[in-house]
């Protein structure tokens, strides 16, 4: 079987590649736009850890939400309806069924997140753990090849979001501003 990491390489860089993806990397996105995809993990964490999480220190909903407020403690920013639709596919997984997800989008979060952390427009509490090791060994330590199927689909999924980002906000003047 190949290994997971192998497995879903091609979507991971189908992933990276995204217009919204790059231009976050490259420090380029403005407050409000950051924002956006902050409200859209908020989400994808809440639905994931209304299930079940392998580590208490994973949990990322608090420092999303610290991160948002320190952008705007007023602005409501949508939850795309993409974003909705993986929240639904989330929500009807088993606990089995949804750790391959909680690989996916937590460790997505720890690796490039010193990079990200750097350049975003706002003081990324997101990227930071608490026992960061142990953390991540809890997902390491479980983590099985099979999991590529969930995992893939999990990459289909927010690459939809990010293709839903890219338009919301090249299409907004309001995304424009900050
Ligand atoms: C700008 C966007 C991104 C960059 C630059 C990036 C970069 C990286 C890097 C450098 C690694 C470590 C690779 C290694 O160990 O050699 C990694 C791992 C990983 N990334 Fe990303 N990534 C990005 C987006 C994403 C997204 C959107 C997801 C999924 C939602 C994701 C999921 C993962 C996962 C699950 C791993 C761990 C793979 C493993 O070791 O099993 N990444 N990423």
């Amino acid at each position: 079987m190949i290994p997971l990491k192998e497995a879903i390489e091609a979507k991971h860089k189908l992933a990276e590649r995204m217009p919204f993806n790059v231009r976050m990397f490259r420090g380029q996105l403005k407050k409000l736009e950051y924002g956006l995809y902050l409200r859209q993990q908020l989400s994808v964490f809440e639905a994931i850890e209304s299930i079940a999480l392998p580590h208490p220190d994973l949990s990322r909903v608090r420092k999303v939400k610290q991160d948002m407020a320190e952008i705007s403690t007023v602005y409501n920013w949508e939850i795309l309806p993409s974003t909705l639709e993986y929240v639904e596919y989330i929500l009807s997984l088993s606990i089995e069924d949804l750790m391959p997800h909680v690989y996916l989008n937590y460790l997505a979060i720890m690796y490039g997140g010193q990079m990200m952390k750097k350049v975003v427009p706002s003081s990324g509490n997101m990227y930071e753990f608490d026992n960061m090791q142990e953390a991540l060994l809890s997902i390491r330590s479980i983590q099985k090849d099979e999991w590529a199927v969930e995992a893939n689909k999990g990459l289909d999924y927010n690459i939809k979001v990010f293709e839903e980002l890219e338009l919301v906000t090249q299409n907004s003047k309001e995304y424009g501003m900050a």
